[in-house]
C-alpha cells in the first residue's frame, strides 16, 4: 500500500518521497521501479528508498502503512498488539527526526493504532489523523454509483466512527447532487450496501487471499496528504483525537474534519439522527476497548 502511495504521490507531484522499511532492498527496488516511470509519466520529483530513519529527517508528511496485515477471517483487532509495537517505534522515530510533520495512520486496527502514535510521538492533536473514513466513505459513494449507474463522484457519502464492523454510514447526508439518496433507493437496497461498505475491506481480502486492499486506501491517504501539502481546508471524513465532541473523550474515531496546513484545523460537529449518535457512540466504544487492552 506505501508503494501504491508513493506512485500516487509521485503521479501528483506532491514533493520528495522517502519509502523506508525494515527490509533491505524493498524501499530501494520500490523507490528504483517508480522512478524509472518518470519519463513517461511525466512526473518530477525525487524517490528514494532507505532503510534509516535520518534519511526522512524534516518530511512534512509521514504516512505509517507497516505492520502485519489481515489474513482471511481475522478481524483488523487480531493485529492489536504486535502493530501497536510497531506503530510505536515509528511514531517515536518519526518526532525524533521530522518534529514538525503531519502523521497519518494507515496500520490497523486503525484508531487505536492513532492514539499509540499520538501517544509515542508527543505530538499535538491536530497533527496526528487517521485513515479510514475516506476510504468507507469511497466504497459507499463507488457501491451507490454502480447502483444507479451515476458516475462516482457525483456521489457524496460520509461514513464515521471507528474503522472496524461498527463502522457508521451516515444515510442522513448521503446525496448524489443534493437528492437524498433515501428517495433513489429502497431501505433494502440501501441496507444492503451498508452491509457491503463494512465488509469491504474483508471482501477484497477473501479474493486477494494474500494481501489486503491497496489501490483504494493509497488514492484515500493520498486524498488527506494532498489537502494538508496543499492548504486545501477540505472537509473529510478522518479519524481524530477527541476530547468531548460526539460526546466521546481520550479516543480516536472518524469524524468530519477540515483539514489544511495545520493538519486537523477543525472537527466538525455535525447534527446526526438518534439512531446514528447510538451508533457512532457504540463504534467509539469499540475502539476504547481496543485502547484499553493496550494498557495506557
Ligand atoms: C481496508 O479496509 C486495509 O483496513 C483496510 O481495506
Amino acid at each position: 500500500m506505501g508503494a501504491t502511495a508513493a506512485h500516487i504521490a509521485a503521479l501528483k507531484e506532491l514533493g520528495d518521497i522517502v519509502l523506508i522499511d525494515v527490509v533491505e532492498g524493498l524501499p530501494q527496488g520500490i523507490a528504483l521501479d517508480i522512478s524509472s516511470a518518470a519519463p513517461l509519466e511525466g512526473f518530477d520529483c525525487s524517490i528514494t528508498g532507505t532503510n534509516r530513519y535520518e534519511d526522512t529527517r524534516n518530511s512534512d508528511i509521514v504516512i505509517i502503512t507497516a505492520g502485519l496485515a489481515r489474513k482471511p477471517g481475522m478481524t483488523r483487532n487480531d493485529l492489536l498488539e504486535k502493530n501497536a509495537e510497531i506503530v510505536k517505534s515509528i511514531a517515536a522515530q518519526t518526532a525524533k527526526y521530522s518534529p514538525d510533520a503531519c502523521l497519518i495512520v494507515v496500520t490497523n486496527p486503525l484508531d487505536a493504532m492513532a492514539y499509540v502514535a499520538k501517544k509515542a510521538a508527543g505530538f499535538p492533536k491536530n497533527r496526528v489523523m487517521g485513515m479510514a473514513g475516506v476510504l468507507d466513505s469511497a466504497r459507499l459513494r463507488a457501491f451507490i454509483a454502480a447502483e444507479l449507474k451515476a458516475p462516482p463522484c457525483n456521489v457524496s457519502a460520509m461514513v464515521l466512527g471507528g474503522h472496524g464492523d461498527a463502522m457508521v454510514p451516515i444515510m442522513s447526508r448521503c446525496m448524489i447532487a443534493g437528492v437524498p439518496i433515501t428517495e433513489l433507493l429502497p431501505k433494502e437496497k440501501i441496507d444492503e450496501i451498508i452491509e457491503r461498505t463494512r465488509n469491504a475491506g474483508a471482501e477484497v481480502l477473501s479474493l486477494l487471499k494474500t494481501s489486503s486492499a491497496y489501490y483504494s486506501p493509497a488514492a484515500s491517504v493520498m486524498e488527506m496528504a494532498e489537502a494538508v501539502l496543499k492548504d486545501r481546508k477540505k472537509i473529510l471524513p478522518c479519524s481524530a483525537y477527541l476530547e468531548g465532541e460526539y460526546g466521546v473523550n481520550d479516543c480516536f474515531a472518524g469524524v468530519p474534519v477540515k483539514l489544511g496546513a495545520g493538519g486537523i484545523e477543525e472537527i466538525i460537529e455535525i447534527e446526526l439522527t438518534e439512531e446514528e449518535k447510538r451508533l457512532f457512540l457504540k463504534s467509539a466504544g469499540e475502539v476504547k476497548k481496543l485502547i484499553a487492552k493496550l494498557r495506557f
